[in-house]
């Protein structure tokens, strides 16, 4: 197959990309699943954007700069918050049915969540990526330039110099994994670009959809690029605690409209008490590694298995009308937030680090991009604000596509086919789903909120042992989704923890035991691949 762009991922980075680039351009996305598999149909609070008069450009980066601990790029932040208006507007024409308010200057309600200073946060009530995906779908399965191939996993991209040394390195394609034909095909793109998402279910607990699995990360490390930032993982403090939720997230917008959080009933006598106040000034609307880390502290000091959050004071027409869905979910479960406190915890949420780029999702392999959650451009620091992904998704997708167009036609060039005559069927596979729990259950215990050096060289050591075993069974065993997965997260895994083992100090996401203090000065963490 020949396309002039391979875009890697359907959310809704890789969909803004694709609908910018159609125009001019043959272009194909690549899905490991559904077209909606990805984090940005779970998304819930809305796209933070400057769409007020009494809000400002530098009220916005100023916020993301608190949040990001010192670590935010300054330059990359002025440039996606300065573009937030456009993307906002371009996804008004494409017909995205934001949640209304007649009363607001642009027409739309906008919400709060923590860190942020003002409302600037528009919603499709408590479903945006899910309104917003599914508005883009309809454009992209009826593009004639757009081909989408679902159920097809990326499993790494050509680089021409491992092909022939003689030549430049460049990307010149993908090997795609095509799940319901199970054979591998190959296709050539003068273009390719990762959008992969994050790698949330490196952790045992997450708020991610099975498709977060690191895949765009661990295959630019492999071809060569530099990875930013690993050690900030965020943990998003409300998750739904229920043993039949598998990852439902509670969203921030609901401490944005007042939501707060309190001691459980296992609490004894504290019981109802609410324990913010004692941990930051900005109590419930404190930056999320903040709230993260009082819940985790309250937890751990008590003994209990969750804390909860309550919005009953507010009046039951306001829930249904901002958080149908959020309401639906949690009566599913018995719990009835018009009179009952929501029972919380946090999970691995979003990964602020990810392939190096510039502005326009450049790589450091000519031909490669990155864009969206598997990105590091320097926006998020050591901590993302609320709501800032996914206008980091539309404003690098649409620079990402003016960057591609201006590129001039690189050389054609003769691709291999796959080789599969080296590999047999598995003899045993339930050593993929044993090595899977293995990694997310010691990444949750000894690499999450709170870490010492002594627990991330106990995770390092297990990394080492798994790496091993994977590498082996992938040189010898023909490829499933799941294995190819496991390579990458074990692959992310170690990203994190030699990242987190670098820095010697408590920054934002990262803190630990052994460096509590934050230092005066700082630079991010890049790791670079040996050659
Ligand atoms: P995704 O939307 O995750 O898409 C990645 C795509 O890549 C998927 O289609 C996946 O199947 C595909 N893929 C992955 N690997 C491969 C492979 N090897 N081969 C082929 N395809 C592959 N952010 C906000 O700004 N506001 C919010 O309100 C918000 N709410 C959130 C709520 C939840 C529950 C979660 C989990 C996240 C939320 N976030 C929010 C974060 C935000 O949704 C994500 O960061 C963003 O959607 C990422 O978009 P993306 O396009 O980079 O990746
Ligand atoms: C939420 O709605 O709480 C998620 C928002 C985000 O992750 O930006």
């Amino acid at each position: 197959m020949k396309f002039d762009v391979a875009i890697i991922g359907s959310g809704l980075a890789g969909l803004s990309l694709a609908l910018h680039l159609a125009q001019q351009k043959k272009v194909v996305i690549v899905s490991k699943g559904e077209l909606l598999d990805g984090a940005s149909n779970w998304a819930q609070g809305g796209i933070a954007a400057v769409l007020d008069s009494g809000d400002s450009h530098d009220q916005h980066i100023s916020d993301t700069l608190i949040a990001g601990a010192g670590l935010c790029d300054e330059d990359a932040t002025r440039f996606i918050v300065e573009h937030g208006r456009e993307a906002i507007e371009w996804l008004i024409e494409q017909g995205v049915p934001f949640t209304r308010d007649d009363q607001a200057e642009l027409g739309y309600h906008l919400t709060r969540e923590g860190g942020h200073s003002q409302r600037r946060i528009i919603h499709a009530a408590d479903a945006t990526g899910h309104a917003v995906q599914v508005t883009l779908e309809q454009q992209i399965r009826s593009h004639p330039n757009i081909t989408l191939l679902e159920y097809h996993c990326a499993i790494d991209v050509i680089n021409s110099d491992k092909l022939d040394p003689q030549q430049p390195a460049r990307c010149v394609g993908v090997y795609v994994q095509d799940i319901k034909h199970d054979r591998v095909i190959t296709i050539a793109a003068d273009q390719t670009v990762l959008a992969t998402g994050g790698a949330g279910k490196v952790y045992l607990y997450t708020s991610n959809p099975d498709s977060a699995t690191g895949d765009g990360i661990a295959m630019a490390w492999r071809a060569g690029c530099r990875v930013g930032n690993m050690e900030f993982i965020q943990f998003h403090p409300t998750c739904l605690y229920h043993p039949f939720a598998k990852s439902f997230l509670i969203s921030e917008a609901l401490r944005g409209e007042g939501a707060l959080l309190k001691l459980p009933q296992a609490a004894g006598a504290a019981a109802g008490t609410r324990f913010m106040p004692a941990h930051d000034e900005r109590e419930e609307l404190a930056p999320r590694d903040i709230v993260a880390r009082a819940i985790d502290f309250e937890m751990k000091k008590r003994g209990l298995d969750h804390v909860d959050l309550d919005i009953s004071h507010q009046p039951r027409e306001f829930l249904e009308e901002h958080f149908p869905t959020i309401m639906a979910r949690c009566l599913e479960f018995g719990i009835d937030i018009t009179r009952q406190p929501i029972p919380v915890v946090p999970a691995a949420h979003y990964t602020c680090g990810g392939v190096v780029t510039d502005m326009s999702g450049c790589t450091d392999l000519p031909g490669l991009y990155a864009i969206g959650e598997t990105a590091y451009t320097g926006l998020h620091g050591a901590n993302r604000l609320a709501s800032n992904s996914l206008l980091e998704c539309l404003v690098l997708g649409r620079a990402a596509a003016q960057h591609i167009e201006q590129q001039p036609k690189p050389p054609a060039c003769t691709l291999p086919a796959w080789d599969e005559s080296r590999v047999t069927n598995a003899d045993e596979e339930v050593v993929i789903s044993h090595n899977w729990d293995e990694l997310r259950r010691f990444m949750w215990n000894y690499v999450s909120i709170v870490r010492t050096d002594k627990r991330l060289q106990r995770a390092l050591h297990r990394i080492h042992l798994l790496k091993e075993e994977i590498d082996e069974y992938y040189a010898h065993f023909r490829i499933t989704r799941d294995l190819l997965e496991l390579r990458n997260l074990v692959e992310v895994a170690s990203l994190i923890v030699n990242s987190a083992l670098a820095r010697k100090e408590s920054r934002g996401l990262h803190y630990s035991l052994d460096y509590p203090d934050t230092l005066a000065s700082t630079t991010p963490t890049i790791l670079t691949p040996e050659k």
